[in-house]
């Protein structure tokens, strides 16, 4: 075996048996065809931290696609190409493996994607954004394990910093800039000296980077555990402005992001309820702004805008005496992530206690009559059938009635009331 570090142990002991199994014969069928193949990127990096992190990305030095295909046939799993990165995702049990095809990047202009070629790791490697996420370990017989670490991945590890590997980085990719971001708070990490200037003067180049790239990393950083820390370091820093001068990384929105996850509790809270939280602030036509800046998917733009609609209806919802059918009506057109925020966002506590009536119970009452009840009762089919069931329906809102022997009591009584 030859020197140097060997991950081989840690390796066994921090990833599950069937992933271990899966490299060492992966390593193996890559060796029969002439390739080196390695294990890359962030489960490197978290492997060396202790962290769990079972999303492994593969590396070949060849054709990735031929490899995943013959690696398929061993666990029976699904396989996805995608020939024009010359990759592949292998799919099986709970298991997903990334397969890649080593490959150098050039940048032709600042925020465009890179122009690839295939290459040798090397190559690979020194195209990365931080040193702590260039490390690869080899997985080939005989090298099995081996660390190969060109840019003092561990080291920086050791001292808790995220480098990154040239001037250029930032320049070449600014989405590096929230990346950086996000791994510095999520490992409680400090960007390093020459790092954090170079970040600070590449801010600029932000404005050259596609909305669609922001807004991926604004959703990685919202599916951390404390998003919030990183919205801060951004504000700090002079990023956040980037994404809309508006926005604020402050105590209020810690504070907030704090009470989402207890209120989604035991899961995470969705993305929708974070952006709408943290896009608070901001009245209609920033909000605009920031949906066609990230080119929001529909879903997440109408909780945008939901959410300040709603906001301009608070002082209604806390009316005193406001009757369950009032605050159905208020609050029946809104998605839940618009809801939730603004149940948290509110100063007034009325308007929060209204919308957590309808979230828990109003939204799920129901009546038992169908309109075709009510034409068997003898309501004429037209117009009177909705309206009768809405009736009926703001009835058992507001608790006057409660079964369906009520309902047809109420329809019994309006059809003698026509009738007479
Ligand atoms: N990468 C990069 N520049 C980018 C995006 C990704 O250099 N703008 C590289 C990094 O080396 C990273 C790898 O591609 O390690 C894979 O990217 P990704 O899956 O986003 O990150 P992970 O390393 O898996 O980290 P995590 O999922 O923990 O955020």
């Amino acid at each position: 075996m030859p020197k140097g570090i060997n991950l081989a142990s840690k390796m066994e002991k921090q990833l599950p048996a069937e992933l271990v199994n899966f490299m060492w014969i992966a390593g193996e069928i890559a060796r029969t065809r002439g390739q080196s193949l390695y294990l890359v990127g962030g489960v490197v990096r978290d492997l060396l931290l202790g962290q769990a992190n079972f999303d492994l990305d593969l590396v070949v030095e060849g054709d990735a696609i031929e490899l995943a295909k013959e690696l398929k046939r061993l666990n029976q799993g699904k396989i996805t190409t995608y020939p024009r990165f010359n990759s592949a995702k292998l799919r099986w049990d709970k298991w997903s493996v990334d397969l890649a095809t080593a490959r150098s990047e050039t940048y032709e202009k600042p925020g465009a994607l890179p122009s690839v070629k295939p290459s040798l790791i090397d190559n690979d490697l020194s195209r990365r954004d931080f040193t702590i996420n260039t490390m690869a370990i080899r997985l080939n017989p005989g090298y099995y394990g081996k660390l190969i670490d060109l840019y003092g991945g561990r080291n920086d590890l050791k001292h808790k910093l995220i480098r990154v590997l040239h001037e250029k980085s930032f320049t070449d990719d600014a989405t590096r800039i929230w990346r950086g971001l996000r791994y510095e708070q999520r490992l409680d990490f400090h960007l390093e000296r020459n790092t954090l200037k170079l970040l600070k003067r590449d801010i600029p180049m932000l404005d050259t980077t596609s909305g669609d790239r922001i807004r991926y990393e604004i959703e990685c950083i919202l599916q951390e555990k404390y998003p919030e820390k990183v919205f801060r370091r951004a504000e700090e820093l002079g990023v956040l402005p980037k994404l809309h001068p508006a926005l604020k990384g402050n105590g209020w929105l810690a504070e907030k992001f704090e009470q989402a996850r207890q209120l989604s509790s035991p899961e995470p809270p969705e993305v929708g309820l974070y952006l709408a939280l943290l896009a608070y602030p901001l009245i209609n036509e920033e909000t605009e702004r920031l949906i066609s800046h990230l080119r929001l998917p529909k879903s997440s733009a109408q909780t945008l805008r939901d959410s300040i609609s709603l906001k301009s209806k608070l002082r209604l919802l806390a009316t005193p005496g406001l009757s369950p059918s009032g605050i159905y009506r208020l609050l029946d057109a809104y998605s839940p992530p618009a809801l939730m925020a603004n149940s948290l966002a509110t100063e007034s506590p009325a308007a929060s206690q209204n919308i957590h009536l309808f979230l828990n119970r109003l939204k799920y009452i129901e009546i038992s009559l169908t309109g075709e009840d009510l034409m068997r009762l003898g309501v004429v089919p037209g117009p009177h059938i909705r309206e009768l069931l809405e009736l009926l329906h703001e009835a058992r809102l507001d608790g006057k009635i409660t079964t369906k022997q009520d309902e047809e009591e109420v329809v019994k009584g309006w059809l003698a009331t026509k009738q007479g």
